[in-house]
């Protein structure tokens, strides 16, 4: 049986730094984990641990890139930064709605996490591996 992913990862996605792309697989991977659970109507308490999983990485794969991108001088490491930043508040408040109230497994919510990274990953993320693809050549 053939399990379609929610995000398929494609090489167009890659930003030419494997330890960056794989991060990023990585978040793609804990989303489909997420949307298989919402599928399986796994309970609160799995879905919710999932949740707090990606939460984490995502934190952790967000500083790191921007801990790269400042060490090889990227000049728009900053704007960089917040856009991540304004990602990083969203998820911790899902992350705490999710604490309080009932879990959020709504449409929107998967879109939201799709639109986010696909967009970020392809335009903002792009830009740099083209500044240093030009720097290096
Ligand atoms: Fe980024």
């Amino acid at each position: 049986m053939t399990i379609t992913a929610f995000i398929q990862w494609t090489p167009a996605y890659s930003v030419r730094n494997t330890v960056l792309d794989r991060q990023h697989q990585f978040v793609i991977e804990v989303i489909n984990e997420l949307y298989q659970a919402r599928l399986h109507r796994r309970t609160a308490l799995e879905f919710r641990a999932i949740f707090q999983k990606l939460s984490q990485y995502t934190r952790t794969h967000l500083a790191y890139e921007e801990k790269f991108l400042a060490d090889n001088g990227y000049p728009e490491q900053e704007a960089h930064a917040r856009l991540h930043q304004a990602m990083k508040i969203r998820i911790h408040a899902i992350e705490q709605q999710n604490e309080t109230d009932d879990v959020d497994i709504s449409q929107e919510l998967f879109d939201f996490l799709k639109d986010w990274w696909l967009t970020h990953i392809l335009e903002e993320d792009m830009r740099y591996a083209k500044y240093f693809e030009n720097r290096s050549s």
